[in-house]
């Protein structure tokens, strides 16, 4: 499993096939399936924002993964009549909370088209020669996933558009009076962004995009067949009714469950548990502040500060950031879209409100 690098651009600004030398690094990219269907590592963690642990879990197959009903229809039907008409896949925009699945779906993606996903994200993407390098370097109906796009500069943006609509590069070569475009025919490719932040995607980059689909929030059911999965492939003797009780508190979120669910498999092997029961699985998430509607200690600060200290709200998300010592896009992108579905939150044009189910839940008096 090879971390590669991207092609360099030469002092004239035209790529050349050839990698980064050591000297300039390359962008953080991960090779994420050196041939697809071989079972070879689409993941080291070396360098890259995949943790392996988390990667053993993942699906691979699209009939494995499991939840996103919506979702997996509407790519299922595009892979099909991609795969018979045999061009690349349509770019597609994936975009909902973290750890719902996005970078799971895009090597899904890949396998199902029998193709290798390059795997970087935004940030990583500085200077234009890493986006080019990139670019150039892919072969015919590769993936390209991009993870945080919304923080894709303008410049990196530029780039991008006519190399998702036209297969095409337009490099700038020589400088000032000298200055020349020209233009670079690159391979079909498909582009699959993710973001947190639909909205702050610039309209033109988010129209480039064929397929644009929203990650949800898991059920109960669909996140007690995770954990149940998962709890197969780590070995656990876990029962139904405990697998419930860590969907109950995950959030939401197949990667809060499979975190979850290895320090209930500490405390278990800690205290010689063999098979693991619902009772062992509440002591233990409780053991690591998480309660039983999976609400942890940013989440009950949030909410105590705007009951305790605001009657409620509403308050404003600078300010409620500000006294909670968090950034305002982790506050809003991490920590409220699942105080929001519980019915927890309310965003209202004057700011953030507690609601009585809140209350209720940390044990306030909701008339009060
Ligand atoms: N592990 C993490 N997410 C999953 C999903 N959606 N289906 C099956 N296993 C998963």
């Amino acid at each position: 499993m090879a971390i590669v690098s991207s092609a360099a651009v030469s002092g004239s600004g035209v790529p050349a096939r050839r990698p980064a030398s050591p000297a300039e690094p390359a962008p953080r990219l991960l090779d994420a399936s050196a041939q697809p269907g071989d079972g070879a590592d689409r993941d080291t963690g070396v360098g890259s924002d995949l943790p392996q642990r988390e990667d053993s879990l993942r699906p691979r197959r699209l009939a494995e993964y499991i939840g996103q009903r919506e979702l997996k229809q509407v790519l299922g039907i595009a892979i099909e009549a991609t795969r018979s008409r045999g061009d690349a896949l349509d770019h597609v925009l994936l975009y909902g909370p973290p750890g719902l699945g996005k970078t799971t779906m895009a090597l899904v993606l890949a396998e199902e088209l029998g193709v290798r996903c390059r795997i970087t994200s935004a940030p990583a993407l500085e200077r234009p020669r890493d986006i080019v390098g990139l670019l150039v370097n892919l072969q015919p109906r590769e993936l390209l996933f991009i993870d945080e796009i919304h923080r894709l500069n303008r410049v990196a943006e530029e780039i991008l558009y006519p190399a998702m609509e036209d297969c095409r590069l337009d490099l700038t070569v020589g400088k000032g009076t000298t200055a020349r475009t020209r233009s670079l025919e690159i391979a079909p490719f498909t582009l699959v962004g993710a973001t947190t932040r639909a909205g702050a995607l610039s309209s033109p980059l988010r129209d480039r995009f064929g397929l644009i689909q929203r990650l949800e929030f898991y059920d109960l059911g669909d996140l007690q067949a995770i954990v149940a999965r998962a709890a197969g492939l780590l070995e656990l003797q876990l029962d139904a009714e405990a697998a419930l009780e860590v969907a109950r508190r995950c959030r939401g979120t197949p990667r809060i469950a499979n975190r979850l669910l290895r320090r209930v498999r500490d405390v278990a092997a800690v205290r010689g548990h063999g098979a693991i029961g619902q009772q062992l699985v509440a002591e233990s998430l409780s053991l690591h502040r998480v309660d039983a509607r999976g609400l942890d200690a940013s989440d009950r600060r949030l909410l105590t500060l705007l009951l305790d200290g605001h009657g409620g709200g509403p308050v404003g998300l600078d300010t409620l950031a500000a006294a909670l010592g968090e950034d305002p896009t982790t506050l809003e992108t991490v920590v409220e879209p699942y105080l929001l579905q519980l019915g927890f939150l309310q965003r209202t044009p004057r700011g953030r409100i507690a609601t009585d189910a809140a209350r209720e839940h940390l044990g306030w008096d909701a008339a009060a």
